[in-house]
């Protein structure tokens, strides 16, 4: 199927629709009365939006969220990121721990399972996991300020094979990461790790939808 790009709107994101679409002036404007060759197309059309783009624009807002800490929400991923780097994490999960917290950009729900359902089609599943669970890893740090919650609430993952990635994540790399004299990478240099994850879609599906996993992670 022949695609073009349209001019980038107010988006700034140029949408990619079939030729043929257009030429029979069949966009959908309702649902209701739309046909499966529309639908077909509709189908075509999202898989070509380029995800890595409305990612980096996702993260972006971040820069304008402190939430009370001395760095922003994106400096505090970007932060994250870096030390998973250094650390000699792989790919997915340095890409993992800089969105950790992207659902922090829309109020009410909850953050962790708003990144763990974006990155799950993309990442493998344990770093999926590891971004899902990774509330009740900080609570080791939050506790005192969420009624009914423990330090050692991440016990109950302790016989996931990811529990230890989990650890390591959430000790080593977030939890620290709000220090304004940290040496953090900017996100330009982790762009191209973005573009190679969100590229492709690796692994299918969300994780989302396994009823074992956390779905109350909020901060
Ligand atoms: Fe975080």
């Amino acid at each position: 199927m022949r695609q073009r790009a349209r001019e980038a709107g107010e988006t700034g994101i140029a949408q990619v629709l079939p030729d043929d679409l257009e030429i029979e002036g069949a966009l959908i404007t309702g649902m209701a009365g739309a046909s499966a060759v529309q639908w077909s197309h509709l189908g075509a059309a999202a898989e070509a939006v380029p995800v890595a783009e409305r990612v980096l624009r996702a993260l972006r807002l971040l820069d304008t969220m402190h939430l009370g800490f001395p760095i922003t929400q994106l400096q505090h991923g970007l932060q994250t990121a870096t030390r998973a780097e250094r650390a000699g994490a792989d790919t997915e999960m340095i890409v993992a721990a800089l969105c950790h917290d992207i659902g922090k950009v829309l109020p009410g729900g909850s953050h962790a399972a708003i990144a763990a359902d974006m990155l799950g089609p993309y990442v493998r599943s344990d770093v999926c996991d590891v971004v899902r669970a990774h509330w009740f890893f900080q609570l080791r740090y939050t506790h005192q300020m969420i009624p009914g919650r423990g330090a050692e609430d991440r016990r109950r993952f302790r016989r996931k094979p990811w529990y230890a990635l989990a650890e390591r994540f959430s000790d080593e790399w977030d939890q620290a990461s709000f220090d304004p004299e940290y040496d953090t990478l900017p996100l330009e240099h982790f762009e191209n790790r973005i573009r190679e994850v969100f590229g492709r879609r690796r692994y299918g599906g969300s994780p989302g939808l396994n009823p074992e996993t956390p779905v109350s992670a909020r901060t």
